[in-house]
């Protein structure tokens, strides 16, 4: 339920760290912060609360977070000087981590909240309001924080996300998430297709489905049975108006048949997945405590390429986990090579304390990371640059969703994610169109309208 909105306008800055999960929670507590007088600003020095919408998932993460708070905490007595004030909150999966550490390491924080709690924002404000100290809630509520959430009456981006599925049971072993974000659970089917129809209605025309672990969603659908994913992207696919469905982020041995046949049926699923592997080793793929092989990865990837010849692949990986040698890194590298992706993200590993990964032996040395992601990115960079080459002379669907930088220009992606600069000022946000490819840029295509599409 929508609360009245309060007459008092206060500013509110959120700086978001991390994934596009924590996107997605920053705009809904801004959502629901402005049901409280709260509107959003981008300079912090105006903000009366500032929140700090964290990430865990790499090292010295809670030291910047706390670095940052020591420049807040500047700022807010610059503020003070001249007579305001002004809340310091901290979210997301630091918060969640570091819990009641942070009140001591930083006694000037009002308030650090979890994931799973940040619709009681409202309520931990007040509290705050009549108590002395901060107020700390990094708990897993019984209630679902998305019933609790108001529905948001701005228009909507014309790209837009959706959490459908929180959380992670696979406890890789270099990673977090399963202690930040909790244990895997799924939105039921019928929130999440009432949550994409408002969406839509508000000027959504993509919706990219969010989780941890999205391709384990198992909602409960409205025929009170579990639907997968492949299910639910049929269903999103009858909403008028939605042009384009993807997800993200998803686990390889979690892509069901269905969820792969889906690529082949469904044309709003656009061709471009996401899926991380890691890494080209099996030895090195055990120790991480993944569910794949190398060998189930290249079938999956020759089922989705069966199911959707044209499909374009993205992946994360991680070199120098305890135990890799240079030859475990050569079949990385030759994985890469045989199965090519569009584009892809890769890190040198970072223990994370209280994962097991941290205190495997065989940790490998900073140097010799660093010359392996070298060797990698050096790679999967010539691979992103020969996909983007190819798409030159090609008529691609084009969805603009912003100007571009001078007037009558306008951007927008192409179903693989690049980004395409268009002269069209006939055209508006939200239109989608076909475009001819004319240029190839380091980040980015220019092309020619050819026809609109809708
Ligand atoms: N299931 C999510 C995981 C989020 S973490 C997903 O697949 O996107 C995002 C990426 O960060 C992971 O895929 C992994 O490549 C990387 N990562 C996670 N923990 C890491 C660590 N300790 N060191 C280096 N990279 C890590
Ligand atoms: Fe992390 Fe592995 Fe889950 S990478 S989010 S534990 S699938």
């Amino acid at each position: 339920m929508n609360e009245p909105r309060s007459a008092v306008r206060k500013k509110l800055f959120i700086k978001t760290y991390g994934c596009q999960m924590n996107v997605y929670d920053s705009d809904r507590m801004a959502d629901m912060l402005a049901h409280h007088g709260y509107e959003r600003t981008e300079d912090p020095a105006a903000a009366d609360l500032v929140l700090l919408n964290t990430c865990h998932i790499r090292e010295k993460a809670a030291e910047k977070v706390y670095s940052e708070l020591g420049r807040l905490r500047r700022l807010r007595e610059e503020r003070r000087r001249r007579g305001g004030e002004m809340l310091l909150a901290v979210a997301g999966c630091v918060a969640q981590a570091e819990g009641g550490l942070m009140t001591e390491r930083a006694p000037f924080v009002d308030i650090v909240v979890g994931p799973q709690a940040y619709h009681r924002l409202p309520e931990l404000l007040a509290r705050r309001a009549r108590g002395r100290g901060g107020v700390i809630d990094t708990s897993f509520p019984q209630e679902s924080k998305f019933d609790e959430l108001p529905r948001p009456d701005r228009p909507s981006a014309v790209s837009a996300f959706l959490t459908v599925q929180e959380g992670c049971d696979k406890f890789c072993t270099f990673c977090v998430v399963p202690y930040t974000r909790g244990a895997e659970t799924s939105r039921p089917v019928a929130e999440v297709l009432a949550e994409a129809r408002d969406l839509v209605a508000r000027g959504a025309r993509e919706i990219t489905l969010l989780g941890q672990n999205v391709n384990a969603y198992h909602g409960e659908g409205p025929d009170g049975r579990e639907w997968g994913l492949g299910r639910l992207i049929r269903s999103l696919a009858e909403i008028p108006g939605l042009s384009r469905i993807r997800y993200t982020t998803s686990y390889p041995s979690d892509m069901d048949p269905d969820l792969i046949a889906a690529h082949g049926e469904v044309p709003q699923l656009m061709p471009f997945l996401h899926l991380p592997v890691q890494s080209g080793s099996d030895r090195v793929l055990r120790a991480m405590n993944r569910r794949h092989s190398i060998d189930d990865y290249r079938r999956i990837v020759g089922a989705l390429r069966e199911a959707r010849p044209d499909i374009a692949l993205s992946s994360d990986f991680i070199v120098g986990f305890p135990g890799e040698r240079e030859e475990d890194f050569a079949a990385t590298l030759a994985l890469v090579e045989e199965i090519g992706f569009a584009q892809a993200f890769s890190f040198k590993y970072s223990p994370r304390p209280g994962t097991p990964g941290a205190a495997m032996p065989g940790q490998v040395r900073d140097a010799v990371k660093a010359e392996r992601l070298a060797r990698l990115q050096a790679l999967l960079t010539e691979q992103m640059r020969r996909f983007n080459e190819a798409q030159r002379d090609r008529q691609l669907p084009v969805l603009f969703e912003r100007p571009g930088r001078h007037a009558g220009q306008l951007v927008g992606r192409t179903p693989y994610m690049q980004s395409v600069h268009v002269e069209a000022p006939e055209l508006r946000i939200g239109d989608l169109a076909l475009v001819h490819v004319t240029g190839v840029h380091a980040h980015s295509l220019a092309g020619r309208l050819v026809t609109r599409s809708n």
